[in-house]
């Protein structure tokens, strides 16, 4: 339709049936039997009729039930509008890939992308047509369980995975490639910064460290053709953001420019009266369409009390009208006005859902994004070695991650059958040890007994999946103790110990760091995730993830990320000893593994630094450049990585800024040249009076294999 169609749709709406449009709801809701009326829609105070007007419902998914909500609804609905479907489609539909932190490890944006348009497929032709995805919040602190869904603590690298899962799930043409959906970036804004990693907690920041680190993703996504935004559950400056008018209509709509549509997080337009800003449904009403607010997710503030707060003129019909229009025109992109059932095809779910195509990609994702942190001459392993496969995470279909609610862990390929494909199922004895935070004597005697005879042991440990995600805070990010113990006992054999970890966030790797010989971070690895790890475990593929997000060494150190400020009294070598200097009695600085670490079965060497010139214009261009040369015996894949500091600024500067890197994939022996172009535009930063600016002065140029081994040299910038 075009722009003049919806407005005359608009104009025969009705104000009930306006804010209807504005109102996502469950599928449960729709429905016009008793039980309904008596229970969820009285529950929610909604008005019987206007369900059959409701603008979307979320996580109705599989294409005979989209397909018959669609069809009923269609029939309610007075004006034809057809109604919009959305769910969470994070890291896959049904075929499922590593959890974004995971995957964000990869530092490969074209399987990013890849993996995004796989689920678009797979739950477009299911009926859905929004997913809400990306998130692209920002994390430094672990404890909070919702790190997993983040790709990690880099505005720069969060951008690029930010771009790149919108490109995925939308592709360039929405409207006629029905195999893509709209994609929503969450959680507007600043979510992951939630204070002591406790899920919805107040965030508590400036205006410029907002700007500098945590709004850079979301702005790549809206760039990306994002058509939709949902609002985080926190305050943001002391203000709701779902009822936050400066940061929705001044920052998001006028500096921004963002003309679709703004959907609430879930209830968060009703929890603005316990947050304490709003005394009722009627204010928080008030408060999130004033703010830009269009649709409400599962509260009933506007369904309740927009209509009279239009009739009492306290809030303007325009604002009802420019949020309903802004809902036709994402169906209207959608094509759901010429086809309300869009995908769905009950035939095509069958053929395309979880097909080999999927799970080779999901296979090929998963050991790219497995991080191997510690080897000590045992991985890979060898076919002909008798392996002892222990511990929860042996044969267990946990390995999905908590967002993947639409997939199966019966669909998911165990840790055992994954190894059962590399060697001989003669050759592994299999006990579970224990389970996540309980065991007993017997397990662990059963465990002992099956390492016996074993050349080396392969411990699959980690935390159940409802121990991350949302609302899944935990102080503690240690592995549990039975697990340890289970190590530390185990360990006594006196045989090689390979720690597998299936883990939604960076733990806290104490114990376990020095009982095993190799440790290698499979997060969540997702529906291939047990074919994915053997492939790294046998060495089929060399593991080349890189960590996006800091693992600490302890937990009293968060949040530790690499980009932080320097203080005026920074713990060096040389005053270690000193007391008045920037440390921890007890524990050191650094992480135990800092972003963008990650080993190789092969080795790189770096040569030396250079750099085109030691001063740079405003209009220069700086070349950086290293040879990078594979000095092992094994084909395998680099991450080299340029990060800037900024020595002297108006505003101090992180020690270090990722401002681009490399995937490097070289033979035995092979050597690549590897240039960087530094511009002046990339040393620009948010100053106090919020202007973005770069300053002349001193920087250093870093180049390495993570952020912590670098390479440095200086330059000038001439203004
Ligand atoms: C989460 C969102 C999610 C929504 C809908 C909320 O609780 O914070 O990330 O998209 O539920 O399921």
């Amino acid at each position: 339709m075009t722009k003049r169609s919806l407005t005359d749709l608009l104009a025969q709406m009705t104000l009930d049936e306006k804010i209807a449009q504005l109102v996502q709801l469950t599928p449960n809701f729709l429905n016009d039997n008793d039980a309904n009326l008596t229970g969820p829609l009285a529950s929610m105070g909604l008005n019987p009729e206007a369900v059959w007007n409701v603008g979307s419902v979320l996580s109705a998914v599989g294409a005979k039930e989209t397909i018959a909500l669609q069809e009923q609804y269609m029939k309610n609905n007075r004006l034809g509008i057809p109604l919009i479907l959305m769910a969470d489609i994070i890291h896959g539909y049904r075929t499922i890939f590593p959890v974004s932190l995971g995957l964000a490890s990869s530092w490969d944006m074209e399987l990013a992308e890849r993996s995004a348009a796989i689920a678009a497929k797979e739950s477009s032709v299911a009926g859905i047509h929004v997913t809400f995805a990306p998130m692209a919040d920002l994390v430094r602190d672990p404890r909070w369980g919702r790190v997993m869904e983040s790709t990690g603590e880099d505005p720069y690298l969060n951008s690029e995975f930010a771009r790149a899962f919108v490109r995925g799930f939308q592709g360039s043409d929405l409207t006629g490639d029905t195999d893509r959906m709209a994609a929503c970036v969450k959680h507007f804004a600043a979510y992951g910064a939630a204070e002591g990693g406790r899920d919805y907690n107040t965030v508590n920041m400036s205006e410029r460290q907002l700007r500098e680190s945590y709004l850079p993703a979301y702005k790549a996504a809206l760039e990306e053709g994002c058509e939709l935004v949902m609002t985080s559950f926190n305050v943001v400056d002391g203000i709701p953001a779902t009822g936050n008018r400066k940061l929705m209509r001044d920052l998001l709509r006028e500096e921004w420019g963002f003309d679709g549509v703004l959907i609430s997080d879930w209830g968060a337009v009703q929890e603005m009266i316990p947050h304490g800003a709003a005394e009722d449904n009627a204010e928080a009403a008030h408060k999130a369409i004033a703010a830009g607010v269009d649709m409400e997710m599962m509260s009933s503030c506007y369904a309740q009390s927009l209509k009279e707060l239009v009739q009492s003129g306290q809030v303007d019909e325009e604002w009802i009208n420019e949020s309903v229009l802004r809902v036709l025109q994402l169906k209207d992109k959608l094509g759901l006005f010429d086809n309300p059932f869009r995908g769905a095809d009950e035939q095509r779910e069958k053929e395309i859902i979880l097909c080999d195509e999927h799970r080779q990609a999901a296979r090929e994702i998963a050991a790219k994004s497995c991080v191997l942190l510690k080897n000590e001459n045992v991985l890979p392993l060898r076919a002909e070695q008798k392996i002892a496969l222990i511990g929860p995470f042996a044969q267990s279909g946990d390995v999905l991650g908590p967002w993947s609610i639409w997939g199966s862990q019966d669909e998911a390929v165990q840790l055992f059958a994954g190894l059962a494909g590399k060697t001989d199922v003669s050759r592994i004895a299999v006990a579970e040890g224990c389970g996540i935070t309980s065991g007993t004597e017997a397990q662990a005697q059963q465990a002992i007994l099956a390492a016996q005879d074993a050349d080396v042991i392969v411990l699959a440990l980690g935390e159940a999946s409802e121990m991350s995600g949302e609302a899944g805070s935990r102080s503690d990010i240690r592995l549990p103790e039975v697990q340890l113990q289970l190590a530390y006992r185990l360990q006594q054999l006196g045989k090689p110990v390979v720690a597998v970890l299936f883990n939604g966030r960076p733990l806290d790797l104490h114990g376990i760091i020095d009982v095993a010989d190799a440790v290698l971070e499979a997060w969540y690895p997702g529906t291939e995730g047990g074919n994915a790890i053997a492939d790294v475990l046998y060495g089929s593929v060399n593991p080349a993830g890189r960590l996006t997000m800091s693992f600490p060494y302890s937990v009293g150190q968060v949040p530790v990320y690499y980009n932080s400020y320097n203080t005026g009294r920074p713990l060096t070598p040389a005053n270690a000893d000193q007391r008045y200097v920037s440390k921890y009695l007890d524990i050191p600085n650094a992480p135990l593994f800092p972003f963008g670490f990650g080993l190789s079965y092969t080795e790189f060497a770096y040569g030396d630094l250079a750099i085109s010139a030691a001063e740079m214009g405003e209009t220069d261009k700086l070349t950086v450049s290293v040879q990078v040369t594979n000095a092992g015996k094994t084909a395998g894949e680099e991450v080299v990585q340029l990060y800037v500091r900024d020595l002297a600024g108006e505003v101090v500067r992180p020690l270090k800024e990722l401002k681009g890197y490399r995937k490097l994939k070289l033979e035995p022996g092979e050597s690549a040249d590897v240039q960087f172009t530094l511009t002046e535009e990339q040393l620009r930063y948010y100053h106090s009076d919020l202007t973005f600016a770069s300053d002349a002065g001193l920087f250093e140029v870093h180049v390495g294999p993570n952020s912590r081994d670098t390479a440095v040299q200086t330059f000038r910038l001439v203004k």
